[in-house]
Order: C-alpha cells, then sequence, then structure tokens
C-alpha cells in the first residue's frame, strides 16, 4: 500500500485529492485548519500524521508560522519547494505511525486529516499518546463511510470488481481477436458484438455511475477506434486491466481506512483507553454535504 502512496506523491501532487486540489484544499477543510492553527500557541511543537506532500502543513504555517511542524508519513514523498529548507518545518518519510520515531511527551499537538485511520488504531493512538505532551491536544479530520467523498468511492469500488468477475471483458478480448479474424462486417464480429453489449447491458444495469468511475466507459470507446491495430489493442487493454487493479487496491484502502460504526466504536474507546480525551466529535460539511468526522481533544493531566 506504501508503494502507490508513494508513486502518487511523486507526481508531486500537494494534496491526495489530485487535480481537484492542486493548489491546497479550499472550502470547509481550509477554514476549519486555518480556524485550529491559529488558536494553537506559538512555538508548539506539531506532528502531521499521514501528511503526503505537507498539504496541512502548508495550512497551518501560513497563518501561525510560529509554530513547529513535523510530517511524518509511511510513504516516500516529493515535499514541495516552499516547504522545503524552512527551520520550522522538517518530514519524517517512509515511517509508520504505529512506531514514530520521537521521545515521550516530546510533541504539543498531533494532528492529522485522512491518515491516521489508514494505520492501525490499537497501534498508532498509544504512540500519539506516548508523545504527547501533558495536556497535548490532537486534532483529527478522518474519512467517514457516509461521507460525500468515500461513497462514490464504494460505488466506483464495487463496479470496479464487478466488471472483472463478469464476462464483459472476455467478450471484449474475443471480439477484439475477431475484428482482426473477420473484419467488421462479418457475421461472427457482430454475434461478438452483440454479446459484449448484452454483457455490459448486464453490468450497466445495476453499476452505471460506479462504472463510469472506473474509466471502462471511455476506455471502451478508445479500444473500439477502427483506426486502432489489434496489437495496440490487446496492449491498452493490459493497460486498462493494470489500472484498473492497482484503482481497486487504492479505493479498497480508503474504505478500509474510512469509519464505519464499528471503526467509529474501536476509536472511541482507544481514545478513552488511553486517556485522550475528546472535546469536539462532530462531522464537516461543505455546501450541506458531510465530507469527514472531526475528533479533537486534550491528553488527561496525570
Ligand atoms: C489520503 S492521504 C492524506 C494526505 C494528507 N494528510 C492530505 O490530507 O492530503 C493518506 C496518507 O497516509 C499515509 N499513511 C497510510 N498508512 C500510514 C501509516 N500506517 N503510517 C503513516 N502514514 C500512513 C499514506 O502514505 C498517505 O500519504
Amino acid at each position: 500500500m506504501d508503494s502507490y502512496w508513494s508513486q502518487y506523491w511523486q507526481q508531486g501532487h500537494l494534496t491526495s485529492f489530485g487535480n481537484e486540489f492542486s493548489e491546497n484544499y479550499t472550502g470547509a477543510l481550509k477554514s476549519h485548519w486555518e480556524k485550529v492553527f491559529t488558536a494553537i500557541a506559538n512555538q508548539t511543537q506539531v506532528l502531521d500524521i499521514g501528511t503526503g506532500n505537507g498539504s496541512i502543513i502548508a495550512l497551518g504555517n501560513k497563518v501561525n508560522p510560529d509554530l513547529y511542524f513535523t510530517g511524518l508519513d509511511s510513504a516516500k514523498l516529493s515535499i514541495p519547494e516552499t516547504l522545503q529548507d524552512l527551520d520550522n518545518i522538517n518530514f519524517v518519510e517512509e515511517t509508520s505511525a504505529e512506531k514514530v520515531p520521537f521521545e515521550d511527551q516530546s510533541y504539543g499537538c498531533v494532528v492529522s486529516q485522512f491518515g491516521i485511520e489508514y494505520s492501525s488504531l490499537s497501534d498508532s493512538l498509544p504512540e500519539v499518546a506516548r508523545i504527547l505532551n501533558s495536556a497535548g491536544q490532537f486534532q483529527f479530520v478522518l474519512h467517514d463511510i457516509e461521507s460525500s467523498i468515500v461513497k462514490p468511492n464504494i460505488q466506483i469500488l464495487e463496479a470496479a470488481k464487478a466488471l472483472l468477475s463478469s464476462e464483459v471483458i472476455d467478450s471484449l478480448r474475443k471480439l477484439i481477436d475477431g475484428l482482426a479474424k473477420y473484419g467488421q462486417q462479418s457475421q461472427t464480429t457482430e454475434q461478438l458484438r452483440h454479446k459484449l453489449n448484452a454483457d455490459i447491458g448486464g453490468l450497466a444495469t445495476k453499476h452505471s455511475s460506479g462504472l463510469q468511475g472506473t474509466n471502462f466507459p471511455a476506455f471502451l470507446k478508445h479500444v473500439m477506434n477502427p483506426g486502432l491495430e489489434l496489437k495496440k489493442r490487446r496492449n491498452d487493454l493490459n493497460l486498462f486491466l493494470h489500472e484498473l487493479d492497482g484503482q481497486i487496491v487504492r479505493l479498497s484502502d480508503l474504505v478500509n481506512a474510512a469509519l464505519d460504526e464499528s471503526k467509529y466504536q474501536q476509536l472511541i474507546e482507544l481514545l478513552k483507553k488511553y486517556d485522550l480525551q475528546i472535546d469536539n466529535n462532530e462531522h464537516i460539511f461543505e455546501n450541506g454535504n458531510m465530507i469527514g468526522r472531526y475528533i479533537s481533544g486534550t491528553k488527561a493531566q496525570q
């Protein structure tokens, strides 16, 4: 799983939403973090778990450059130049949240956006408690299984899996070979085309919106372009299938990371177990759509 995040960050994205937020987060998430970082006392040591290419640190440093930031991530990162060589910011790559290389009580605040829930919470939350100093605070924005970010991805994941286990790909292969062997107009090709259309129809009735997200409709249009040669068609089909496999891994991770009822309960129990008291526990909304859960709190003083 780290390898696809490493590949992703090497492409130079700043946020985990690719081109959607190319210049960093806007809207509700931006104003949320601006509020959080403005309220943190100057000189506080802040750790960002699952930092990616440092989007949340970039937001924090803009509104409060008197904080010290560490970004930690299990992936290999590609930090933008604007965040490099600053005395108050450093990054620890290829290091997991389950075993952080910092002293007990060395941070005044631990933040994470769509990060810590990817880790094993029963291992990472005790680490958060260990490195927070007394009365230190945690600030998490977490994926929620019901959010408008996660829900469409669940549909895409289901469509991708259904596509792979259906007869569509086999029928498409046969049509590609049939076109080369018998030509566009033959009756055999027509039968193969008919079979493919019937298979796609069956899939589309169940997974219409998810199927768009797999990119299969656009790929089909491309691969059926009459100008394409057999070799190119076969090659592009293999590439598409490779990308589909990657998409299934990525989206499965997202769905596993997102809080459903049982993971939410586990989180609440672990926070309690490690004396991390909850001060805020609410959903975050953007244009009326729920986009995640905000949980923050304080380490109980011993
Ligand atoms: C969805 S991205 C979030 C990046 C950034 N916080 C943001 O909001 O744009 C999740 C990040 O968590 C990292 N991650 C996943 N599991 C991790 C773990 N066990 N320890 C540390 N980082 C982890 C991934 O490598 C990835 O960079």
